[in-house]
């Protein structure tokens, strides 16, 4: 798929003011500073469409970007970083659960997961929060760039292993990607044109 058109149109902290527009939409969750904002503006070829930062906490609100004018990606918070104020402090906050639970247009969320890390219990959390509630998603493994391409699969498998041993029946659709190198853009890009086009 070519993005021809990348615009942002509104940032909420309220899901039920996120654009009417019945539009598929795409949405990028995950721990603070794993790459959400970065992979946007790699998947869109726009350098600054969505705001990123080498410190964690850098998107607060719930940020819609309407691509080739008919689907929509959305960059959230960071969940995980621990210099939040005390009014956020629950795990997952308020609104963010809240379009997860209310969003209809959501079609498939992406669980970010930084490639390097062992398996972390708050993104376990959030992914069987995921299947609470039924909300379809995939893995994106993020910074692959910063272990050698022989290492990927090992750490992929061991995400498998720690999924399974989380009640997972199987490893989710994922895909591997460096914001950096542009990895795994076209197969994320095609993967949201299959769907787009059901
Ligand atoms: P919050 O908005 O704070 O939740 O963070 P985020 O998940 O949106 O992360 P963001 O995209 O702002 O990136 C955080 C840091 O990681 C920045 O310094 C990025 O340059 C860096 N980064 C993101 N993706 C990659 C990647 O694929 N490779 C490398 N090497 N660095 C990356
Ligand atoms: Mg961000």
């Amino acid at each position: 798929m070519k993005i021809t058109s990348a615009e942002f149109i509104v940032s909420n902290s309220d899901a039920d003011k996120c654009p009417k527009e019945p539009l598929p939409e795409y949405a990028f969750i995950g721990r603070s500073n794993v790459g959400k904002s970065s992979l946007i503006n790699m998947l869109t070829d726009r350098k600054s469409l969505a705001k990123t930062s080498g410190k964690p906490g850098k998107t607060q609100l719930i940020n819609h970007f309407k691509i080739n004018q008919n689907w929509f990606l959305v960059d959230l918070p960071g969940y995980g970083y621990a210099k939040v104020s005390k009014k956020t402090k629950e795990t997952f906050q308020k609104f963010i659960t809240d379009y997860f639970e209310k969003r209809a247009q959501l079609v498939c969320a992406f669980v970010l997961i930084d490639i390097r890390l062992e398996a972390q219990k708050i993104d376990l959390e959030f992914i069987n929060y995921l299947g609470e509630i039924e909300v379809p998603f995939c893995i994106i493994f993020t910074k692959a760039d910063k272990i050698s391409r022989g290492k990927i699969d090992g750490h992929v498998a061991a995400y498998r292993k720690a999924l399974l041993a989380n009640n997972w029946e199987e490893m989710p659709q994922y895909f591997v990607t460096s914001s950096l190198e542009a990895t795994g853009r076209d197969q994320l890009l095609e993967f949201i044109d299959g769907i787009n086009d059901e």
